[in-house]
């Protein structure tokens, strides 16, 4: 790898992803990050890399939908490696309007794939590597697992649209022979996430004193790997991974969401000299979200056994590193939180 394409580096994982990558010792590739800079980016996440490693990093806005854009960075940058992250990421804003997820994440892939095509052909791409979600295979019940081999059953505008993306990307993989390959991760967290996601919001609740609001009866279960793990494990993809095939990656950590909040209630408690029943009586049970999955479980056998990844940070240890983060970063938060955004949370679940 010589010269790396991230789309969507200013994003949740995508930052976390880029820093990662400047983290490795005895590595020479450059980074060019493509975003279009949406509400869930900040470009200053990652000034320090630019100051730090102005010859090896590059910012270039753009929209993945532009295809004369993306072709011309890719040729500028003679691109070689494309790890593609960018996308519409939060379900309750695709029940709000699913047309921009249509939009970057089925049209941007698909006009990614179509520059990349061109250069593939002309031998110039070594790896076209996808990022997908969990919530592609749809919902379980109480037992079982998502495999790499189960159905795709999406059931949100959101999801539906990252299943379109991958089976575009596996398609390009049949049809034209593009080196692919995909992983299908559950749910990230860590620094950096925008606090519309459960995990930074209700940390920033807490802080401000604020209800927190859980959906529904508060057991659906979601499997939290800590966004660093997503990193490694991506980058064995990228090292070791088999083209054309696909990686689940998880946490193997379930948690019902009410049993979660309330250890956050814990843990933050502790931070800022507070009694967690406090906290805890901040908890306010609110609409449930339409079409809400009950459970996803990642099996992810097949990465440990093949690529040798596992994970390394435990849940109690990741949570603590977060909160204090978030806590240090409050300005972060404010700078990127949206007006707009809480006005609907307000009219749609009635809290705010
Ligand atoms: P995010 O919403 O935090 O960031 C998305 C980034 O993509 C933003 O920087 C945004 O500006 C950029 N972007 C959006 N539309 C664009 C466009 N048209 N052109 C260029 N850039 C655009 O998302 P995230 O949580 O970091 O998720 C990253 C990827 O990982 C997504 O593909 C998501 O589906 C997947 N994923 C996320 C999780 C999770 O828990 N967050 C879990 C599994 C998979
Ligand atoms: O599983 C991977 C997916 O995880 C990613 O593909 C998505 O990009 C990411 O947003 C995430 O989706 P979820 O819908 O699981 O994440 P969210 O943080 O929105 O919600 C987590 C759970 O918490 C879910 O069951 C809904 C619930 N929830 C969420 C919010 C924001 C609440 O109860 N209250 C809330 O205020």
């Amino acid at each position: 790898m010589n010269s790396i394409l991230v789309t969507g580096g200013c994003g949740f994982i995508g930052t976390n992803f880029v820093r990662f990558l400047f983290e490795k010792d005895g590595e020479n590739f450059i980074v060019v990050n493509v975003d279009k800079l949406t509400y869930a980016a900040n470009p200053e996440n990652l000034v320090d890399i630019q100051e730090r490693y102005s010859k090896r990093y590059f910012f270039e806005r753009a929209d993945i939908c532009d295809f004369e854009s993306i072709s011309r960075i890719i040729d500028k940058y003679d691109v070689d490696t494309i790890v593609h992250f960018a996308a519409e990421s939060h379900v309750d804003r695709s029940i709000l309007g699913p047309s921009d997820f249509v939009k970057t994440n089925i049209v941007g892939t698909f006009t990614l794939l179509e520059a990349v095509r061109e250069r593939f052909e002309k031998g110039k791409i070594i790896r076209f590597h996808h990022i997908s979600t969990d919530e592609v295979y749809g919902s379980l019940g109480k037992e079982g697992y998502f495999y790499e081999s189960s159905p795709y059953q999406p059931r949100s505008p959101y999801s539906a649209s990252k299943a379109a993306s991958d089976h575009l990307v596996r398609s390009y993989h049949n049809t034209y022979g593009l080196n692919v390959t995909i992983s299908i991760c559950s749910n990230n967290y860590g620094p950096y996430q925008f606090p519309e996601k459960l995990i930074p919001l209700m940390i920033v609740n807490m802080l401000e004193n604020k209800e927190l609001p859980v959906y529904g009866d508060g057991k659906h279960i979601r499997d939290w790997l800590f966004v660093y793990d997503h990193c490694t494990a991506i980058w064995e993809i990228l090292k070791k991974g088999k083209v054309g095939e696909t990686y689940n990656i998880g946490g193997e950590n379930e948690w019902e969401n009410i049993r979660l909040v309330e250890f956050l209630c814990e843990l933050v408690a502790k931070k800022i000299n507070k009694e967690a029943g406090s906290l805890k009586k901040l908890i306010k049970f609110v609409k449930d979200r339409p079409g809400h999955d009950r459970r996803y479980a990642i099996n992810c056998e097949k990465i440990k056994n093949e690529l040798g990844w596992r994970q390394s940070v435990d849940f109690e240890t990741g949570l603590d590193f977060t909160v204090d983060w978030y806590i240090r970063n409050i300005e972060w938060l404010n700078k990127v939180r949206s007006g707009e955004y809480l006005k609907w949370i307000e009219i749609n679940y009635g809290y705010r």
